[in-house]
């Protein structure tokens, strides 16, 4: 957010809006020190601004919820700041910070000062409950990103940013710092866009071989005898084809760091042949007589399960054991959700600062398909999906019909969410289908005979009884509820009100 002081620069004005006098001589006093008395124009109130304002146009009223929220509708799509000024800061209580940052307020001025809002204590991962992040829903990324940076989740010293607040990328994090230090071979795990080669690069950069690039090699990527040569180079005429010298990757990452990614895709006559070069140090490029020394660190990563690979012996236990000296191990998106949270702000802020009219915002019904979807492609999958949403969104918001169709199917082999309270509640249903929690219909034929039933009332009671188990499964989506259903979403709506009605 920009200072004040830089209005100066660019001409712009300061409306300062308050009934009192007192109140907008006060915020004057405070603007005196920075902004020019001429720029600085008193109002009584909202309808005395002008309908149009320069880019750069800063706010400050007194905070006034009504007033508040009537200014911020004009926030977003203007370069408009708004500003809001308190008796004291410390008499604000939770809802009042949520109520400022979902209306575009992260700046107070009060007691002389222009403060930033002191709102971290609020979203700290311990006590980030859904209430509190659906309050940034129409709010630009900047907040998330510092609190990024507050919990060391972004990691900036080495040009790696790695996004996440989640306990579990925080610990990983934390052993990188250590791993870095040492010599010892890694092997990372994980699903398919975990972010494996993000974590293996900061390895590399965080170490003292970062002086050097980091070579990395595809294993999959080359057919068996090709991979060989990759690796180790060859010598002119060691075979036909061998036209030139080739210079090995092995050599390439001399002094550096070797990536071998996709090691579950090496064939096992390579794994011998580098079993050896890892154990004597050494390289014999193909056709060669003279071997040479070589300091390489390893490095692997795999999506698949190597120790079952050895079990069906199509992965050597003892090459196993060298390139697993550390194991590090990354846990899907899914089972991190505050970490889709900071990703989803993230990328809507990357790809939106490529749009000529960027999108400022995801609505909550959207958000929440987001957070309890499965991600098998984790954070590529969201990557992919968030450019997508982005490049192709025209109103400014990304709301829930923008998504495609499959991120609201129910994916029942995902294991429910971890880290927030109440959506760890919401996904025990969503682990279930309609059909498999059944419905109940309890009716014992003695009442029908002895003094009847109303058809109707008993009938609308198991209509709502699936309507809730819908819900529950969808995690609250109607539209998603509505689509299991078969019915409009606006068909859900009105008999979701029409059963809160008949409850009173
Ligand atoms: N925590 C994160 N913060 C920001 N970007 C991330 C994060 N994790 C992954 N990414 C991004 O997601 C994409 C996939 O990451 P990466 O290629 O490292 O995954 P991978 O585990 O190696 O995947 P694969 O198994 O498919 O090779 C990259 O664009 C990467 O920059
Ligand atoms: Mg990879």
């Amino acid at each position: 957010m920009g200072n004040i002081s830089q209005t100066e620069k660019n001409g712009s004005v300061v409306y300062i809006i308050s009934q009192q006098e007192s109140i907008r001589s006060a915020i004057k006093r405070v603007l005196i020190k920075t902004a020019e008395e001429n720029k600085i124009a008193e109002l009584k109130d909202i309808k005395s601004l002008p309908s149009h304002f320069n880019s750069d146009t800063y706010i400050i009223t007194e905070y006034d919820r009504t007033h508040i929220a009537a200014l911020s509708k004009i926030t977003p799509k203007r370069n408009v700041k708004l500003y809001a000024y308190v008796n004291d800061a410390g008499d604000l209580n939770e809802r009042d910070i949520i109520f400022l940052i979902k209306h575009n307020i992260d700046h107070l001025i009060h007691s002389g000062n222009i403060e930033k809002l002191n709102y971290e204590k609020f979203i700290d991962a311990k006590i980030f409950k859904k209430k509190h992040y659906n309050a940034f829903i129409d709010r630009a990324s900047t907040l998330l990103e510092d609190l990024c940076h507050n919990n060391d989740g972004i990691v900036t010293d080495t040009g790696i940013k790695i996004y996440g607040i989640s306990k579990h990328i925080k610990s990983v994090i934390e052993k990188v710092n250590k791993i870095a230090q040492s010599e010892s071979s890694v092997l990372i795990t994980g699903e398919s866009g975990t972010g494996k080669e993000l974590i293996a690069r900061l390895i590399h950069n965080k170490s003292k071989r970062a002086l050097n690039p980091m070579v990395s090699v595809n294993c999959g990527a080359f057919p068996e005898g090709l991979l060989e040569s990759e690796l180790f180079g060859y010598k002119k005429g060691a075979f036909t084809g061998a036209f030139t010298d080739k210079q090995g990757r092995f050599d390439l990452a001399d002094k550096s760091t070797l990536f071998l990614d996709e090691i579950g895709d090496m064939g096992l006559p390579v794994q011998v042949k580098l079993l050896r070069v890892i154990q004597e140090k050494e390289i014999e490029p193909i056709g060669s007589l003279k071997t040479k020394k070589i300091d390489v660190r390893i490095i692997s990563a795999t999506n698949k399960n190597l120790e079952k690979m050895i079990s069906e012996n199509i992965f050597r236990e003892d090459f196993y054991y060298r390139i697993n000296v550390i194991p590090l191990h990354i846990q899907p998106l899914r089972q991190r959700k505050t970490d889709i949270i900071i990703l989803i702000y993230y990328f809507l802020k990357k790809f939106g600062a490529l749009q000529d009219s960027p999108v400022y915002g995801i609505s909550e019904d959207a958000f929440n398909v987001l957070l309890n979807y499965g991600w098998t492609g984790n954070v590529r999958e969201l990557e992919n999906l968030m450019e997508m949403l982005v490049v192709l969104n025209e109103s400014g918001l990304i709301a829930e019909k923008d998504i495609p169709e499959k991120y609201f199917k129910n994916n029942s082999k995902y294991e429910p969410a971890v880290e927030i309270a109440e959506t760890k509640h919401k996904s025990k249903h969503d682990a279930g289908s309609i059909k498999e929690n059944g419905i109940n219909i309890n009716i014992d034929a003695d009442k029908i005979k002895n003094s009847g039933i109303d058809l109707k009332k008993e009938m609308e009671k198991i209509e709502m009884d699936i309507i809730n188990k819908a819900m529950n499964i969808s995690g609250g989506v109607k539209e998603k509820a509505a689509k299991m259903l078969g019915l409009n979403r606006t068909t859900l709506i009105e008999k979701l009100k029409r059963y809160e009605k008949n409850k009173k």
